[in-house]
């Protein structure tokens, strides 16, 4: 549960927000959709520019999450739909909303500091909470479940694949070894076990975002997304999508690559966009993002 205390300390600061909104061009009596809405970060930009004409819509897979966007976006006089879903159904909600082709649409991806500082969704290496790791709630598997039930090959390819760790085989022995593993302590130590002092910390980076990724399934959706997101933009209409690690951007760069082929789309960023270094020195969270865009043609 939220509570308003909550709502008014927490906080995630937009990535990339000015070349973001520089490409999104925003039409003021326009429809966006931003596809992971967070805290509405970006959201909020969008809502300021569009006029009362316009509209936003915002999904996100996080319910606590969207309560306070709801009411950072409320402040504002502006017309916005929220809705718990995930963005790579995109052309379901756009129909049961009745909205038809959008002029703009925002991916910002992977975990907000919301989700990152929580005391109890074990995203983070530093506080010791519960395994959980799940954007959304209502979903069935947990963190937890995959590191008791998976067998150790399958664990061992999991943080290969989406952490590209090289201590794959000997970490998941080690998880095997000290299960059933709850918190993020123990998760630690078996880490602990498999790796040299130095160095330790990038592995454990590596682990809880290849965790992170399996378990929301973060790859899978964004696939799904990039085969269809371009039926649901106007002709000029812009995509906008920020990635924060090397899995995702080649996702994206690949995808948009093979629909500029079919002359559907023009790739509006030969070379991603990256941060400042006034913007990184900011917020250290930037470091990583890569933008790419891209403009219906066809
Ligand atoms: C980096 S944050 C977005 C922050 C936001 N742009 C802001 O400025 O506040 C990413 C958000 O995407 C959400 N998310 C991740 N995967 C999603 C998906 N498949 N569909 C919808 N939301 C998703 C997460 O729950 C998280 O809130």
């Amino acid at each position: 549960m939220i509570d308003s205390k909550q709502v008014d300390k927490e906080s995630h600061t937009p990535v990339l927000l000015k070349e973001a909104m520089f490409y999104l061009n925003i039409q003021k009596n326009g429809i966006y959709l931003d596809g992971t809405v967070g805290l509405g970060g970006h959201s909020l930009s969008i809502l300021k520019d569009l006029s009362k004409n316009g509209r936003l819509i915002g999904f996100d897979r996080d319910s606590d999450a969207l309560k306070i966007c709801n009411r950072k976006l409320s402040q504002q006089k502006n017309d916005f739909t929220l809705t718990h879903n995930s963005y790579h159904k995109i052309t379901e909600v756009l129909k049961e909303l009745g909205v038809g082709l959008v002029d703009g649409i925002l991916l910002d991806l992977g975990l907000s500091s919301f989700q990152l500082n929580s005391a109890e969704r074990g995203f983070n290496s530093t506080i010791n909470s519960n395994l959980d790791m799940r954007f959304d709630k209502s979903q069935k598997r947990t963190a937890k479940d995959f590191l008791n039930h998976l067998g150790v090959v399958e664990l061992a390819n999991l943080m290969y694949k989406y952490g590209d760790e090289r201590r794959s085989k000997i970490i998941a022995k080690n998880i095997e070894k000290i299960r059933p593993i709850n918190k993020v302590h123990e998760l630690l130590e078996a880490i602990r076990r498999s790796t040299p002092p130095k160095n330790r910390q990038k592995t454990v980076s590596r682990v809880f975002q290849a965790l992170r990724i399996a378990v929301n399934d973060e790859l899978g959706k964004l696939e799904n997304f990039l085969t269809s997101f371009h039926s649901n933009l106007k002709i000029g209409g812009k995509i906008v999508i920020i990635s924060f690690h090397s899995l995702e951007d080649r996702l994206v760069k690949h995808a948009f690559k093979s629909l500029e082929k079919s002359k559907v789309i023009k790739v509006l960023t030969k070379k991603p966009i990256t941060p400042s270094e006034t913007e990184i020195d900011a917020n250290r969270r930037s470091r990583s993002s890569k933008m790419r865009v891209a403009e219906r043609v066809l």
